[in-house]
C-alpha cells in the first residue's frame, strides 16, 4: 500500500534568458555569497550575467569549488560566510557547486564539527542559510532536491547527506548555459540521470503504476535525447529536454513511496573518492554487474524494464533480462562512457581497497532489501573488472 509524504519547495524558472529573474528571486537586501567552480562559469560569461542580474546587491565571490566538492575547500567558504555575515547563498554551476553550497548552507549555523553533518547523514541539521542555484550542467538533480555528496580528501571518503533545510528556494534552468559543456560532461549527465531513475525504479513491484510509468518515460527520453545532445550540440530543444529530464529524475517525484536501491551509487562513491573516476563513470561500471548480480531479486522489474524501455519481447525471460542488461551497457558505451574497471586502469588490488572503504563507511547493508553485504559487493566489483 502506498504511503508517503512528498515535499519539494524548489521553484523552477526554466528557459533561455531566465537568469534575469534573479532580480526578483533573491531578496533585495540580501548579502550574497556567489559560489562557483573552477573556470567554466567565468570563461563562458555566465558569472558576469549572474552578477549583472543581481544589480546593486552586496555580492561576495567564492570560486574554486572542485568537481566532487571537498570538505577542505568548502570549510574556507564556511569561515568567510560566518565572518561576513552572509545571509544568502547562490550556486552557479553543476551538481558539485550546488552540493557544496548545500553543505556551506548547513555548516554556517552548525554548532558542532561540520563533518558530523556527513557522519549523521544530515539528520541533525536544524537550520541552513537560504540557497538559490543557476544550473550549468544537467545531471544530478541537485537543483531540485535535498541531497548533497561531499568528499573529505584527507580521509578519501565521499559521503551523502540529506536535509529538507537545504532544498534550493529556487533554481534557474537556462538550457543555453549547457551549450559550452565538453562532450564528456554531457555524456556523464545522461548516464547519471539514467541511473538515478534506475535506482528508484528497478527494485520490486509495489503496484505504483504512476511512478513506474513516469520512470519509464524518463528513461525512454534519456535514450532518445542523450545521443542527440552529443550529435547536435547546439540544439536548444534537445538541451532543454535533457535538463528537464535530469531534474525530474531526482526531485522526489518518481521515488515517492516506492522502494529504492542506491547500491550502485554508494559503491561508485568509493571509486571516485579513491581513484578519481567521474561520478557517472563509476555508475556505468557498476550498474550492469549489479543488474546481473541481482537478477533474481529484481526479476519482475527487470522483465518490465526489458519490455517497456527496450521493447524486448522475444526469447524466454532469462534471454530478455540478459538482453536488457546488454542494452544498458551498450547505451552507456554508445555515449562514450566506458563500462569496465580495466578501462580506467583499475584491477583486483583496487577492488580490495574499495571493499575496505565500504566496510570503513558502514556500507554493508545496501540495496532495497539491505542484503548487499561486502560479499555481494565483492562479486559485483569483480564482475566489473
Ligand atoms: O569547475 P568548472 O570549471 O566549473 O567545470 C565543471 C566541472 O569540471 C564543468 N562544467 C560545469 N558546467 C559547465 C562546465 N563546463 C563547461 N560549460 C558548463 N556549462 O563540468 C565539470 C563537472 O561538473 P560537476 O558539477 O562536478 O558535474 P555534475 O553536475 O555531474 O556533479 C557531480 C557531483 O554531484 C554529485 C556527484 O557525486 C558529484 O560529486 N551528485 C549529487 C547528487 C545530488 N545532490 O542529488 C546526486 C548524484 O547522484 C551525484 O552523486
Ligand atoms: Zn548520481
Amino acid at each position: 500500500m502506498l504511503n508517503f509524504d512528498f515535499y519539494n519547495p524548489t521553484q523552477i524558472s526554466f528557459g533561455q534568458g531566465s537568469i534575469a529573474k534573479l532580480d526578483r528571486l533573491v531578496p533585495a537586501d540580501a548579502k550574497v555569497m556567489l559560489l562557483f567552480g573552477g573556470q567554466s562559469a567565468q570563461r563562458t560569461g555566465t558569472l558576469d550575467e549572474v552578477k549583472a542580474a543581481l544589480g546593486g546587491r552586496k555580492v561576495l565571490l567564492f570560486g574554486g569549488v572542485e568537481a566532487n566538492p571537498t570538505y577542505e575547500k568548502l570549510m574556507e567558504a564556511v569561515q568567510i560566510a560566518r565572518e561576513e555575515k552572509i545571509d544568502f547563498l547562490l550556486a552557479v554551476g553543476g551538481g558539485s557547486v550546488i552540493d557544496g553550497t548545500k553543505f556551506v548552507a548547513a555548516a554556517v549555523p552548525y554548532t558542532d564539527e561540520p563533518w558530523n553533518i556527513l557522519l549523521s547523514g544530515g539528520r541533525d541539521i536544524k537550520q541552513a542559510l537560504p540557497i538559490g542555484t543557476v544550473l550549468t550542467l544537467a545531471a544530478t538533480g541537485s537543483e531540485m532536491n535535498n541531497g548533497s555528496v561531499i568528499t573529505r580528501r584527507s580521509l578519501q571518503a565521499k559521503l551523502p547527506f540529506h536535509s529538507d533545510f537545504v532544498f534550493p528556494q529556487f533554481s534557474i534552468l537556462d538550457p543555453t548555459k549547457s551549450f559550452t559543456l565538453p562532450e564528456r560532461q554531457v555524456a556523464n549527465g545522461v548516464v547519471d540521470a539514467f541511473v538515478h531513475v534506475i535506482e528508484q525504479y528497478l527494485t520490486y513491484p509495489v503496484n505504483a503504476p504512476v511512478q513506474d510509468r513516469f520512470a519509464e518515460g524518463l528513461l525512454q527520453t534519456l535514450v532518445e535525447q542523450g545521443p542527440l545532445a552529443l550529435s547536435q550540440p547546439d540544439d536548444y530543444e534537445v538541451r532543454a529536454n535533457l535538463m528537464w529530464v535530469a531534474t525530474l529524475a531526482l526531485n522526489g517525484l518518481i521515488g515517492a513511496g516506492v522502494p529504492q536501491d542506491w547500491s550502485t551509487h554508494l559503491i561508485g562513491h568509493e571509486l571516485t573518492a579513491l581513484y578519481g573516476l567521474d561520478h557517472a563513470q563509476t555508475l556505468a561500471v557498476i550498474l550492469p554487474s549489479m543488474m546481473q548480480e541481482r537478477r533474481l531479486a529484481k526479476r519482475e522489474k527487470l522483465l518490465q524494464y526489458a519490455e517497456r524501455v527496450w521493447n524486448l519481447r522475444d526469447g524466454d525471460a532469462e534471454q530478455r533480462i540478459d538482453a536488457a542488461i546488454e542494452q544498458t551497457r551498450a547505451f552507456f558505451e554508445s555515449l562514450g562512457v566506458k563500462t569496465r574497471l580495466k578501462d580506467y586502469d583499475l584491477a583486483q588490488a583496487e577492488v580490495e581497497t574499495a571493499l575496505k572503504q565500504l566496510e570503513e563507511h558502514g556500507m554493508q547493508q545496501l540495496g532495497e532489501h539491505k542484503d548487499i553485504d561486502l560479499a555481494v559487493s565483492r562479486r559485483v566489483l569483480e564482475a566489473s573488472l
